[in-house]
């Protein structure tokens, strides 16, 4: 029976609304009914070929829905459990996983050269990263589909999966902001939204959210800003705010999650000497960053990429879902739009224009 989908036909081509037809979960993979999937800035990113993954494909990788049927040799998954998909599962045994950073699992993406599915058409179609959430049901290995705690509804539950493991991730793994530690957060999309809200968890003290767009300000207050700056055309004007409002200091923390050259050189210049600078935002080949060596020595600063928030999914889930239970992690208030698999180009357009949190396709 064919489903509904959003398909991705050519790099920079529109989405093509369109039938596909799953084939029955081979084994070790599973068939999961999407409830909702987040729009990310990433897929509009493997759209316009600034990411790349082999196409026709299906995108959306931020997803939880409930299990159909699974393939044989699938032991922790039955038909009815409820999901999150994780679009980067780790292999476990290449060089990264038996260091225990899977997160940077040399497999992971593997799948996306794979065929998961045909349009009715009769094209072959990509999974994106792995899962391909932008339809109404999907196939994945079964090490895409992680058990979804108690007590979180499904149609938040999507935003685990990819902005809030995260941003969250960027805070508590790959930064690791200290109580009454000072933050700034660049970006206050879904993934910047989620950082806000973890590092208002961490304790932080100051929290600064830095956005282009002054569209913004009542949602990342909501998540957790102290400080509200709207980023100047001028960049050393930005750093310069930000400073001010740390006793000239500087933030002990920057994250970067808009993934442009020009917000990771402002935001490393927003930390104190000695801070960190988490970059989550995934910009182009075009988006050269520069650090002369001289200040490199002066400031002593820290700059780090980050994956999914250097997360383990698979354990980061239930701490996520204890947060959201005990009313510290407010999902629904990261959704700030619901809609259907036509609307997906509109949201990308929102994100070019700087509104809204986090869109969601709900099924
Ligand atoms: N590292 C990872 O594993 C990972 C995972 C998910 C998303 N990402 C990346 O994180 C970034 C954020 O994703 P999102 O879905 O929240 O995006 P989004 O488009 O919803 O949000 C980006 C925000 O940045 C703001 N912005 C744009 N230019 C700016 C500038 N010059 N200064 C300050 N703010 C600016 C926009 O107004 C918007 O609010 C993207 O680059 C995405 O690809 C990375
Ligand atoms: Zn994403
Ligand atoms: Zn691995």
């Amino acid at each position: 029976m064919a489903v509904r989908a959003a398909v991705l036909p050519a790099i920079g081509a529109p989405l093509e609304i369109t039938g596909i037809e799953l084939p029955d979960p081979g084994p070790g993979r599973v068939r999961v009914r999407l409830a909702a999937a987040g729009v990310c800035h990433s897929d509009l990113s493997l759209s316009d070929g600034t990411m790349r993954v082999p196409v026709p494909a299906v995108l959306g990788h931020e997803g939880a829905g409930t299990v159909v049927s699974v393939g044989e040799g699938v032991e922790h998954l039955a038909p009815g459990d409820q999901v999150v998909l994780n679009w980067a599962p780790s292999c476990g045994s290449c060089h990264t996983c038996s260091l225990g950073e899977v997160w940077l699992c040399a497999n992971a993406l593997g799948g996306a050269a794979e065929v998961y599915a045909r349009t009715t058409d009769g094209r072959d179609l990509h999974p994106g990263l792995n899962v391909a959430a932008f339809a109404e049901e999907t196939v994945v290995p079964a090490s895409c589909a992680l058990p979804l705690p108690d007590g979180i509804p499904l149609t938040d539950a999507a935003l685990l999966g990819c902005a809030v493991l995260t941003g969250y991730g960027a805070v508590h793994h790959s930064a690791r902001v200290l109580p009454g530690e000072t933050v700034a957060v660049f970006g206050a999309g879904g993934v910047g939204l989620a950082a806000l809200q973890a590092a208002r968890i961490a304790g932080a003290s100051t929290i600064v959210a830095v956005d282009v767009s002054p569209a913004k300000e009542e949602l990342a207050r909501a998540a957790g800003a102290t400080e509200y700056v709207v980023a100047s055309a001028e960049p050393a004007q930005t750093a310069r705010e930000i400073r001010a409002l740390t006793g000239k200091q500087g933030v002990d923390v920057a994250v970067e999650c808009v993934g442009r050259a020009v917000t990771i050189r402002t935001a490393w210049e927003s930390t104190r000497r000695g801070g960190r600078t988490t970059v989550v935002g995934i910009g182009g080949k075009d988006q050269q960053v520069t650090f002369n060596a001289l200040e490199l020595f002066h400031w002593g600063r820290t700059l780090s990429g980050c994956v999914y928030g250097n997360s383990d999914p698979a354990k980061d889930l239930p701490v996520l879902a204890d947060h959201v239970r005990a009313g510290r992690l407010d999902l629904t208030a990261l959704v700030t739009d619901r809609i259907g698999l036509e609307d997906i180009p509109a949201a990308f357009d929102d994100m070019l224009a700087g509104r809204g949190g986090r869109a969601v396709v709900t099924f």
